[in-house]
């Protein structure tokens, strides 16, 4: 190799050795005389020094050499003088004192910094990726993806997973969002469609007897991108045969805790995840993904606002809504009118009608508390006896603010939701230094969708339930239980899987309940249908983010912060220039007419 040594691994039992380096000029000082280069490479930093009075051939290249430029230096490694060490850099005890240094390439000045953090746009990022790719930070993230993955194949391997891999040009699977799809030459007018999960056909593995499988797939979804969404994607796609909830849920919570550990000794995480249901998530957190790592846990106000004067309040619980809100401890002083008026247009934006603040002034007994202790827009409305009530279910003091929306329980959800995150943050409650893993387990097969007004189910539909539910499909579709668990970490689902359903008879039944015609099942499902008749194992399995998790781990806000070359926003890569226009020729061979609107 070019290199003896990786600059960021030099320690002090290196001093005395000559090494020799190559990497990039992260920085470069002049102090007219000695030149200080930070050589960079992918292991970290160590400082150079070329000193003119010693090595001035050394010092010469050194006096070309620019940021980013490509550089290789042998030299000796020396312990730094004292008072000059750097506490901030892995080999900050030491240096190397420059003998001799060769370019090897030039570089233009980069589009931004490599050597400081800033907020550079998102386009010109990946645009530049290679270069985005060199900070320090995101290289770091990117490495420590490697890690992950790497625990979870030796995690599995050890416990006899076979890691098997399954087609991308498939048929359309569904998981809820649009295919990509992929037209074929051979079959004019066909199309594959690329696996939106390898969900299909990790349970037919299980059909062909692998008992334990695992994949590190990519899948493919084209839905509206969010901070935690691409359109390709990795999960760490996982099944077994043979078992039930437990050894799944226990399975994932021994890997994830042993990960974290591992890849961030740092940080706090709980060996044991509690288990929330899905009804106590969406009454505690309004919502199936909870961030636990703080409190404000929401309440339920309606019985004490029963016999209210205040006409809203009435017509939503006469409509069958709720009256619910949080607390803010000590919060009574502490929010302007135009801070609640912030607050109030954030629940607007997930269609609440509004938010009602209650403060209660003074301190001391809620019991104590007199008409002019409350503060609140709707005071006219209120009586105090009223307000106590909703104190005592609030578990409020004197000195606090209580939140209020009013409204159907899935819009009351969503804007507590979001209004317990926005405070979270406010008020800054939230130590970045937890993993706050749980399970949401227990969960309905289907949920009512006001929009469409029919029975939506909350997961895919291989998903078992109970033998004892199947009546209910009939009778009361808001009672059939679904066999399905979701990892959440820090407010985000990481991971979602169930115990499938492998019986032909009961998977018919699934569709029927969905309105799907049995032509349909047949065209659509129709293989999987029939090896459910040769003998399917009972089985059940998850799916982990991969770039999700690797996001909490690493710390960063966007999953575009662990992929080596995300797409934007708009599904593009800069980079690429992808998608792009195709030739003619290649259209016609695809049987492709493009209909440009
Ligand atoms: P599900 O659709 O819940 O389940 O996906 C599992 C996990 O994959 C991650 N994920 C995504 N990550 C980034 N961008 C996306 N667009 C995206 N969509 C999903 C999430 C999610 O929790 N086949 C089932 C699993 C099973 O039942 O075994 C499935 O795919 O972290």
């Amino acid at each position: 190799m070019l290199k003896t040594h990786a600059c960021g691994e030099l320690r002090e039992e290196n001093v005395g050795q000559e090494v020799t380096l190559a990497g990039w000029v992260h920085r470069r000082r002049d102090h007219g005389g000695l030149i200080f280069i930070d050589l960079r490479d992918n292991s970290g930093l160590v400082q150079v020094v070329f000193n003119p009075a010693e090595m001035s051939e050394a010092h010469d290249v050194a006096e070309q050499a620019r940021s980013e430029y490509v550089l290789q230096a042998r030299g000796v490694v020396h312990r730094r003088r004292p008072g000059t060490e750097n506490p901030d850099l892995a080999t900050g005890e030491i240096e190397v004192h420059a003998k001799s240094a060769e370019i090897l390439n030039a570089a233009k000045t980069p589009p931004f910094y490599i050597n400081e953090e800033q907020d550079v746009d998102e386009l010109l990022r990946l645009r530049y990726r290679y270069l985005d790719l060199r900070r320090p930070a995101i290289h770091q993230n990117i490495i420590l993806r490697h890690k992950l993955v790497k625990y979870i194949r030796d995690f599995l391997a050890e416990r006899g997973f076979l890691e098997i891999e399954t087609p991308i040009l498939l048929k359309s699977t569904p998981e809820g969002a649009r295919d990509y799809l992929v037209p074929s030459r051979v079959s004019p007018g066909a199309f594959y469609a690329l696996p939106q999960s390898p969900q299909q056909l990790k349970q037919l593995l299980m059909v062909a007897g692998f008992e334990k499988y695992f994949q590190i797939a990519r899948c493919f979804r084209d839905e509206d991108l969010r901070a935690d969404r691409q359109p390709e994607f990795t999960q760490l796609d996982l099944e077994m045969s043979f078992v039930d909830e437990e050894d799944i849920i226990q399975l994932m919570e021994r890997m994830h805790f042993g990960m974290a550990r591992m890849l961030r000794p740092d940080m706090r995480i709980a060996s044991s995840f509690p288990r929330i249901t899905y009804d106590d998530a969406l009454s505690r957190y309004g919502s199936d993904k909870p961030d636990i790592r703080f409190g404000l846990e929401l309440r339920d106000f309606s019985s004490a606002f029963a016999e209210s004067e205040f006409a809203i309040f009435r017509s939503v619980l006469a409509d069958g809504g709720q009256i619910r809100g949080l607390c803010v401890p000590d919060g009574a002083e502490g929010f302007s009118r135009r801070d609640i008026d912030t607050l109030t247009t954030l629940v607007q934006t997930y269609g609440a009608k509004g938010l009602v603040s209650i403060a209660l002034l003074g301190s001391g007994e809620v019991d104590l508390l007199a008409e002019d202790d409350v503060r609140s827009p709707i005071s006219r409305y209120l009586k105090v006896e009223q307000v106590k009530a909703v104190a005592r279910l609030a578990g409020a003091k004197r000195g606090d603010l209580l939140l209020i929306v009013a409204d159907k329980p899935r819009v009351a959800n969503n804007a507590l939701d979001g209004l317990r995150r926005e405070l979270s943050q406010r008020l800054g409650l939230i130590d970045e230094k937890t993993l706050a893993f749980c399970h949401v387990v227990d969960w309905p097969y289907f949920e009512w969708d006001e929009k469409t007004q029919r029975w939506d189910p909350t997961q895919h539909v291989f998903t078992d339930f109970p033998d004892e539910d199947a009546p209910l499909f009939a009778t009361d579709p808001s009672r059939v239980r679904a066999r399905k668990y979701d990892l959440v970490c820090n407010g985000y689902e990481v991971g979602g899987g169930s115990i499938r359903i492998h019986k032909r008879d009961k998977q018919e039944k699934v569709f029927g309940a969905l309105g799907i015609s049995m032509d349909e099942a047949q065209e659509q499902f129709g293989h999987l249908l029939e090896a459910f008749e040769y003998g399917a194992p009972p089985h059940g399995g998850v799916a982990i983010g991969i770039d999700r998790l690797s996001m909490l781990l690493a710390g960063a806000s966007n999953i575009r912060d662990v992929m080596a070359f995300p797409k934007t926003q708009s599904a593009s890569d800069p980079l690429f220039g992808a998608p792009s226009l195709v030739s003619e020729e290649q259209l016609k061979e695809l049987h492709i007419r493009v209909v440009r609107e």
